[in-house]
Order: C-alpha cells, then sequence, then structure tokens
C-alpha cells in the first residue's frame, strides 16, 4: 500500500530572513498559509522591478495520522527558486531550482513517540545568486512554495523515490506504424527482489537486479496517441509483493523531423502550430490551483493550437497531463536563458536531470529545448558551448527517444557554431515589433532554409505588445493598439502557412504574464504579447484571427474593434474573422455585402452617428456597436508623441525621383552624396549613445537587418524627435535618385 497525503493546508509563513531556530520559536506568530503560495502574488505584479525577493520560512507540525506508515517522503512539487529542508531542527536536504519536484525520506528523523512533536520547517529562497537558474529574463521570479506539498507513505520494499524525483518507473513505446504494433518497455527502480506490471490488461513479472527491473509488452493493434485528433493513453502500472504500487499513462507515437516537410505525427505531415504559455495569473502570480490549469487548457483548445511551449521552465505535472489528454505537442525547457554563468553549470545539468526524469512518460513532449536567447547577454564562448554539448548528451544520455532544441535570439548569426550543437534549430524573431519591419521575418526564414537545407528550421517565439484599451485606425508598430498587434498577426499567420518547412511556430505568448520590470504600453508589470489578458478575462481581437486559422470545430465569426467604439471618421473598416468561407455584414439592418475567403474579411462602411454591426455565417453572429465621434478618442491613445508622427508622414507628399526617408538605409548608403547624409547623421549619434553604437557596429547580423530597414522605421526606433527627421527628410528631397 502507498499512501499519499496532501499536507498543503496550514502552513505557518514567516516573510523573514532569520536562522532556523527563530523560524521555529517564531512559528505561531507567522502568517497562517494554505498552499499553493507566493509571497510575490502582489508585489511581482505591479511594476518597479522591486519585488521581494530574499528567503521566507513555511513551517508546519505533522500529525500523528499524516505520518502514519513504514517509510515516509515528503515530496515538494515546487520551491522557487530553492529551498532547504528541516525535520525537528535537522537539516535533511536542499534543492536548487524553482521548477521541479523533489523528495526526501524523513522517517528517521520522526518522533512517533505517544507525546512525539513532529515540526517541518522549509526555507524558500529567491534571491539572486550567480549559479541557479533563471536569473535575467523577462519575468518575475516568484517565490514560495507554489505546488503540492505531499508525504507519501510506502512499505519497506518500496519503488525508488528518491533520484531527481523519479515516478519510479519509465515507460519506452516502440511503434511500428506499419504493422501497427507497439512494442512497450516498463522499467521500475526498487528495493525488492521482483516486480509484477501490467500493460493493457497483460501481466509480467520481473527480476530485479541491482534495484532495477524491466519487462516488454507488444500491443497489436495498437490505437496511436494522434495529436488533438484522438490523444489515447494506454496506463503501465508495476507492483511489488509488499503491495507498494506505482502506475503512469503513455501514448504509442512516432515524432519526427524533415527540414523540408516539417514536422510529422504518426507518419504524416503535421505542423506545429500553437503558442507558448507561462505558468502564473493576475492576483495570484504563480501559485495555480489545478482549476486555473484546466481552465488554461480551454482556452488553448479553444483557440485550437496543436502545439505548446511551456516556458521557460518546467511546468506542474498537471500541465502536462492535461497536454497528454488533449493531445499537445509540448516543447519542455529548463530555464538556461538570457545570460551564461560560469558557475551555473552543474545546475542547468540538473534541471535538465529533473525535467527529463520527472516527464519522460509523457507522450505530449516531443522535444528537450537546452536554452532560451542564452546568446543575448553573452557571447558565444567556448565555457557556453561545452554547457550546451553536456546538456544535448545528457538528454541524449536520458531520453534517446526525443529531439533536442534550443531557441535562439534573432541578432545570433546563423553560421555560429552553437546551432550544431541540437539536433533542431529554432529562432525567436520580433521584427515588427521590437525593430524591423514584418516583412524581415519571411526573409529571414527564406534565407536560413536556402542557406541551411538540411537542417530543421522552427519559430519559437513571435508576437506584439497590446492593452486592448487603445485603439487606432491607423495601427503602427509600437502603438500598443490591439488593431496593431491584429495586423501583425495577420502578417505572421500568411508567413507561417507560406512556409510548411517550419517544424513549429509558438505565438509568445498565449496569455498576459508578469515581468515586474516593465512598464509600458499603459501597464505596470506585464508583458502585453498575449493573445488573451493575464486576468484571462479578454480575448483581444488576434486571439480570434488563430482561432480562425485553427479551430475547425466550432463554426463562428468574430468582429474585430468591439471595443473601439468611437471612431472620428466618415467612413470605417470592418474586420471580421471566421473560420467558415464566406462572411456577410449587416449595418443598422441592411445588408451591406457578403465576403468570400479565409480567416480575414473586410467591409468599409460610411459612419454617421451610431451603428448596429452584424456579421453572419451560416448559424454564427456576432454584434457590435460603434458610433461616430468628431475628434479623435484620446483614451485610446497611448504613445500621443508617435502617433503625431505617423499622421504627417502618412501625409507628407515627398518627390519620388528623389530620395527621402521612406528609403531603406542600404539604398541611402549606396549613393555617395545621401550615404554621407546618413554616415553624419550617424555620427552625431554614436556621439551621444556610444554604448549602443558599439553594439551595432561589431554585429554583422544587425547591420544587415537595419540595411533592409526604412530610414524613418530606424529614426522612429531611436525615439528621434519629429523636427529632426522632417528636417533630414528635406535634405534627402534634395538628392536626386
Ligand atoms: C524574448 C524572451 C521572452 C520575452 C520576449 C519578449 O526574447 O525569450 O522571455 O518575454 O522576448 O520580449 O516579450
Amino acid at each position: 500500500m502507498r499512501t499519499i497525503t496532501n499536507i498543503n493546508a496550514n502552513w505557518q509563513f514567516l516573510k523573514a530572513e532569520i536562522p532556523l531556530e527563530k523560524a521555529l520559536s517564531y512559528a505561531s506568530q507567522g502568517e497562517t498559509v494554505n498552499l499553493p503560495h507566493t509571497w510575490n502574488a502582489v508585489d511581482g505584479q505591479d511594476g518597479g522591478n522591486d519585488y521581494h525577493r530574499g528567503t521566507c520560512w513555511y513551517v508546519r507540525r505533522l500529525s500523528t495520522e499524516e505520518i502514519e506508515g513504514e517509510r515516509i517522503f515528503l515530496e515538494i512539487n515546487g520551491a522557487a527558486m530553492s529551498a532547504e529542508v528541516y525535520l525537528n531542527g535537522r537539516k535533511l536536504t536542499e534543492h536548487r531550482g524553482g521548477y521541479s519536484a523533489f523528495r526526501v525520506e524523513l522517517t528517521d528523523g520522526l518522533d512517533r513517540s505517544s507525546e512525539g512533536e513532529n515540526v517541518l520547517a522549509v526555507s524558500v529562497h529567491n534571491e539572486d545568486n550567480d549559479q541557479v537558474y533563471p536569473q535575467k529574463a523577462d519575468f518575475t521570479f516568484y517565490g514560495g512554495l507554489y505546488r503540492a506539498v505531499n508525504l507519501i507513505a510506502v512499505p519497506e520494499e518500496h519503488f525508488e523515490l528518491g533520484r531527481d524525483g523519479t515516478p519510479g518507473i519509465k515507460v519506452t513505446p516502440a511503434v511500428d506504424l506499419v504493422r501497427k504494433t507497439a512494442v512497450v518497455t516498463v522499467e521500475s527502480w526498487q528495493n525488492a527482489s521482483e516486480v509484477t506490471y501490467e500493460v493493457n490488461g497483460e501481466t509480467k513479472t520481473a527480476i530485479s537486479e541491482d534495484g532495477h527491473a524491466q519487462a516488454e509488452f507488444v500491443i497489436d493493434n495498437v490505437r496511436l496517441w494522434d495529436g488533438v485528433e484522438d490523444p489515447y493513453l494506454y496506463t503501465a502500472s508495476a507492483r511489488l509483493s509488499s503491495g507498494d504500487e506505482v502506475s503512469t499513462r503513455f501514448g504509442c507515437r512516432v515524432f519526427a523531423c524533415d527540414p523540408e516537410k516539417g514536422f510529422l505525427l504518426n507518419g504524416r505531415s503535421y505542423p506545429l502550430r500553437g503558442v507558448s504559455r507561462h505558468q502564473d495569473l493576475k492576483g495570484k502570480g504563480n501559485a495555480l490551483s489545478y482549476e486555473d490549469h484546466r481552465a488554461d487548457m480551454e482556452i488553448i483548445r479553444e483557440i485550437g493550437a496543436n502545439t505548446l511551449r511551456l516556458a521557460h521552465y518546467q511546468h506542474a505535472q498537471e500541465f502536462y497531463d492535461l497536454c497528454d489528454e488533449n493531445g499537445i505537442v509540448v516543447w519542455a525547457e529548463i530555464p538556461y536563458i538570457t545570460m551564461h554563468m560560469a558557475n551555473g553549470r552543474e545546475n542547468t545539468l540538473s534541471q535538465m536531470r529533473e525535467l527529463i526524469t520527472q516527464n519522460y512518460n509523457h507522450p505530449s513532449i516531443a522535444v528537450w529545448g537546452l536554452s532560451n536567447e542564452i546568446t543575448a547577454a553573452s557571447p558565444v564562448g567556448e565555457d557556453l558551448l561545452e554547457n550546451h554539448r553536456q546538456l544535448n548528451a545528457l538528454c541524449h544520455k536520458l531520453d534517446p527517444t526525443r529531439l533536442t532544441t534550443m531557441a535562439n535570439v534573432f541578432m545570433l548569426e546563423t553560421d555560429s557554431p552553437i546551432l550544431e550543437i541540437p539536433d533542431i534549430n529554432s529562432y525567436n524573431l520580433y521584427f515588427g515589433w521590437y525593430l524591423g519591419e514584418l516583412i524581415q521575418n519571411d526573409e529571414f526564414f527564406d534565407e536560413y532554409h536556402a542557406n541551411y537545407p538540411d537542417r530543421c528550421i522552427g519559430f519559437s517565439e513571435y508576437g506584439a505588445d497590446a492593452n486592448p484599451a487603445f485603439h487606432s485606425s491607423h495601427p503602427e508598430r509600437g502603438d500598443y493598439t490591439e488593431e496593431y498587434q491584429a495586423l501583425y498577426h495577420e502578417h505572421m499567420l500568411k508567413m507561417i502557412e507560406a512556409r510548411p518547412y517550419l517544424w513549429a511556430t509558438h505565438v509568445w505568448n498565449l496569455f498576459d504574464f508578469a515581468a515586474d520590470g516593465r512598464d509600458e504600453g499603459g501597464k505596470h508589470g506585464e508583458n502585453q504579447k498575449g493573445l488573451v489578458t493575464f486576468d484571462r478575462k479578454v480575448r483581444k481581437d488576434a486571439f480570434y484571427l488563430y482561432k480562425a486559422a485553427w479551430n475547425r470545430s466550432e463554426a463562428f465569426v468574430h468582429l474585430c474593434g468591439k471595443r473601439y467604439v468611437n471612431r472620428a471618421e466618415e467612413e470605417t473598416e470592418i474586420k471580421v474573422y471566421s473560420n467558415q468561407p464566406s462572411v456577410s455584414l449587416y449595418a443598422d439592418g441592411a445588408f451591406v455585402g457578403t465576403q468570400e475567403g479565409r480567416t480575414v474579411f473586410t467591409f468599409r462602411i460610411p459612419m454617421s452617428g451610431e451603428h448596429e454591426i452584424r456579421a453572419v455565417s451560416g448559424d454564427a453572429e456576432d454584434r457590435m456597436t460603434i458610433r461616430r465621434v468628431s475628434e479623435p478618442d484620446e483614451s485610446y491613445i497611448f504613445n500621443k508623441a508617435a502617433a503625431s508622427v505617423t499622421n504627417w508622414f502618412d501625409a507628407e507628399e515627398n518627390d519620388p525621383a528623389c530620395f527621402s526617408i521612406m528609403d531603406t538605409l542600404g539604398e541611402l548608403r549606396a549613393h555617395p552624396k545621401a550615404g554621407a547624409v546618413i554616415e553624419a547623421m550617424m555620427a552625431k549619434n554614436t556621439a551621444e549613445r556610444g554604448d549602443v553604437a558599439e553594439a551595432v557596429k561589431d554585429n554583422p547580423a544587425l547591420q544587415r537587418m537595419m540595411a533592409r530597414m526604412t530610414m524613418v522605421s530606424l529614426l522612429k526606433q531611436a525615439g528621434t524627435d519629429e523636427e529632426s527627421i522632417r528636417q533630414l527628410n528635406r535634405i534627402l528631397q534634395g538628392i536626386k535618385k
């Protein structure tokens, strides 16, 4: 018999950097909390990059009933970022890494006499250091005991519980798609001499040698784990004569990746198209309930994604379970992110060991991610390369069945030796948001694919921030409007659909998330690239674009711009996203027109006063009210200065025979006179912003990218004032092409 007792309730929490003895004596004066708990639920989400990072204590008395059983283990499913565990004043273990589970045996330290008192004390730390990842990244490093804590009682003879948080049982299905069979190897680790396994109604007994046993099963007419269509799960269990038992679900599927065909599931083309997810929620931080996880999965199903990048660390077991059950193909990764630390290698290896050991059986997981944008703040030096080689070798040793990958930062040269380490490649690109033009995303992949026809390439991140309070009929990069985000994604969707060789694409991000260091787009402490707001209450328009492209199960039409009510224009665009082939529009009950097409349907209507708009396709319909106003609604504009620049240069009449700020930096530089003007201006900027200019000078990838950008776009990104832009345009207009 194995008994699992959840001990989430009634911990004494002390937000104080105090030694163990004090924590124990002051425990009763602490705040009583139930797990999951984080101490950064509020200050980690309100901006200012000033959330509490330090050591806090969780203390709890164990009742006699809770510690009944022969051998008692403590299981902590998430202590962020590091923890030390004490039982009755004695240190039992420590754990480094805030996203993986760990266990420690309590048995010998328990006082099981009739008056026995047993007190657990866990010190949890999230202060900065140079050894435990993550240390530099665009999200809040919440501190706390933020997942379930359990006591596991097992008999003397039991399955292994200690090593890297192992589930004790490991299942490897090898599928023959032609014969429709699977050979399933079940392994387990235990301190007993014999194990009985059961798979698919068949039972086998195996002898355990050096604590390890295994058996092989053959499943004929195997039912595949077939993605969102049919994610069928089998169960394998292992039993000892002592009565201890473990079981796990598994799935029979074949994943493959081809440089030309992209991703293959069970032998057929299955382009992975989906989103990324962080594990946090407005007001709760990372202390999520099962209900929160389930609600997120429902939104993922609604948008119709078939893949998830679970960034940037190991997520909760419950969430990988939900992915298994819903047929979502997963990219799983460790938080080796942004900046390589000379003293962090051991931690990357232990976090990877735990990630793989704890999640090996999940059929949904397709790839292990080694790192994310690791060269953003570190050069590609030998230590960083060696760290990646060791991580890659570790992945293959622990799991020869899955591929490795990494998410590279846009400015990493594609001929960098680091790209040769993982099995398949991926890039995070933000052209059209942080910098550059949308088309540069297309160009990047075309060039990569042409130069490296033998490599698999994916698109691990792309996105644009939007605050659903902001609106514009002339959306622009950087304006934080819902409309720009929608336009951005319309471009990206087309770009992706035209390149089926991209093995996976993941929108950054499905949900807005906390990054306490951010303060932009009208919100403090949030990254607003989500297609859904942080509280999950608002699905931004771009959400419905992907739903229209991916969700085939439920017919719908979505009218964009519902929150853009007040419009100061004679004629306005009405945009509809739908997964249906035709959409009809009505304004104030009168038929406007029917459009045939795919995903995006646009109409124009004259504005006078208030209008009731209705979009219809079959039984699906959507409605909204918009209103003509005389002046632009100021509350819709975030960046007022940038908005005014847009307006004047749109209206400006340039002589096309002469140069202008609408030409690219490359075109201007190629002409002796225009080039000289630009060089002089750049030299002045260098003097003012030496640091940035230096970084650009030494980065040929950035140089090439900038050469393709229009001058006006470069100037606006650099924050150049309107008058200087006008002046440069006047000078360029004096130079004949
Ligand atoms: C990255 C990074 C993310 C981050 C995103 C962004 O490149 O990998 O963690 O949140 O960009 O800037 O929004």
